[in-house]
């Protein structure tokens, strides 16, 4: 464990590495009208994105951390996320973009300020381990991929760069990869109660016994996915269930979002830019019941939050979990892509270096994979440190996702992360694999 002064030196550098890259995204790239637009009814204003992470960073890393009295407490409720729904948001009276930018940097001024007086004491929770902190540089991470994916619904002329900061993924040879892995039966560990960063859905570690099953060794592939449709598979009850039926009749969806057929090939928009759609890259933009019925049609099914788990961080030699799918040492361009390096995922089969034990690829980054199981606490579950985290999401009407996309930055991101959403939502930079049992 880094001590005290190291780690605010971390979290100021931290902090101030995620504002370069949501100023990047916001007033950097577009004007006020572009900030202040609703792009979809799925998504906020980026301009509120924007304030947002700096109220919440002034109710945590102020208020709640170092006892500062409220900079603007009429602003408070615009920017509770569960006082306005997304859609109203355009309607709220919201700072302008330069107030916004003027209001997130004083926050920021003033919690660089207060740093070096707070005593990041045991005595209290929300300082133990410096987990405020933490949960802050996350949440305006989370908030970084949420703007990514209003970008992608944007109309008009591309703004953001089409350029690679990451090297690309490290050539995999001519290695042919088994198209599924094998996970033996019995107990592994699952969730964590050690891990600094984890939020109260993660913990606490408990014991998961699961029966032997198979996993595919990497996501679904953009030329499998499209095998599928050319398949009919949107045409076949027989794959879908009777919500997913109905999600396909409502909507009269017959690909992936962005997706589109001229001259017998397939075509994708992609932040504006229209390409061929990469074979070869795994599957994004597709909701639950598209990925269900992939499974069904494929003879397989989804893998359950315990088996995407299990099969990521699992060493069965050693009997040991580990935090990422290659061991505990931080993600590299080598093992993963994360963190915005490359605004698309890699070929499916890519970084040998970041395997699971068990011989899954791609575990974490690239795409966001659905998994077959509804969002609920693990066993033993507390609420930390406030309920409209997770707790107010548990229940049947949200699925899990695992192992954080491309656009997810590495501190973001854990073999036991949980994300969530509606198993309709296609937006987000999600994709799947398949399992089935032994
Ligand atoms: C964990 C991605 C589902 O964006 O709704 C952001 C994260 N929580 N602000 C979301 C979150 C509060 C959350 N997800
Ligand atoms: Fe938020």
């Amino acid at each position: 464990m880094i001590d005290g002064d190291d780690f605010k030196a971390f979290v100021a550098a931290e902090l101030e590495r995620v504002r370069t890259r949501s100023f990047g995204l916001t007033t950097d790239v577009l004007d006020d009208a572009g900030l202040t637009a609703q792009h979809s009814r799925l998504m906020s204003p980026l301009v509120w994105d924007l304030a947002h992470v700096g109220n919440y960073e002034e109710l945590w890393l102020l208020r709640a951390a170092a006892g500062i009295d409220p900079m603007r407490p009429e602003i408070d409720s615009l920017y509770d996320a569960f006082e306005h729904p997304r859609a109203e948001r355009p309607a709220l009276p919201l700072l302008r973009p330069r107030e916004a930018g003027d209001y997130i940097s004083l926050v920021r001024r003033k919690v660089l300020d207060s740093l070096d007086s707070i005593r990041l004491t045991p005595e209290q929770p929300l300082l133990d381990g410096g987990f405020v902190y933490r949960m802050v540089v996350q949440h305006e991470h989370q908030h970084d991929e949420t703007m990514l994916a209003t970008h992608q619904l944007r109309r008009g002329a591309p703004v953001l760069p089409d350029t690679d900061s990451a090297p690309p993924p490290p050539p995999t040879g001519p290695e042919i990869l088994p198209p599924e892995v094998y996970v033996e039966a019995g107990e592994f560990l699952m969730g964590t109660s050690t891990d600094p960063w984890a939020y109260d859905n993660e913990r606490p570690a408990h014991t998961r016994d699961l029966p032997a099953y198979w996993i595919d060794t990497t996501p679904v592939s953009n030329g499998e996915y499209a095998t599928f449709v050319t398949d009919g598979g949107y045409d076949d009850p027989r794959w879908w269930t009777t919500e997913g039926w109905e999600w396909r009749n409502r909507t009269g969806q017959r690909s992936p979002a962005f997706w589109r057929r001229e001259g017998g090939e397939w075509f994708r928009e992609r932040f504006g830019r229209p390409e061929p759609v990469p074979p070869d890259e795994p599957v994004q933009h597709v909701c639950w019941y598209e990925a269900d019925a992939y499974a069904r049609w494929a003879g397989k099914r989804l893998p359950t939050e315990a088996e995407w788990e299990k099969a990521a961080s699992w060493d069965p030699a050693s009997l040991t979990k580990r935090r990422f799918p290659w061991g505990d040492e931080p993600p590299t361009p080598e093992r993963a892509n994360l963190g915005q390096g490359r605004f698309r995922p890699a070929p499916v089969g890519s970084f040998p270096a970041g395997e699971s034990p068990v011989g899954a690829r791609q575990m974490l980054g690239d795409v966001w994979e659905w998994t077959a199981t509804d969002f609920t606490g693990h066993p033993g579950f507390c609420v930390f440190p406030y309920r409209e985290y997770s707790e107010v999401f548990f229940g049947t009407a949200y699925k899990v996702l695992r192992g954080g996309s491309w656009a997810t930055d590495p501190l973001a991101c854990r073999t036991t992360f949980r994300n969530w959403d509606y198993p309709i939502r296609r937006q987000i930079f999600a994709g799947f694999r398949c399992a089935r049992d032994a």
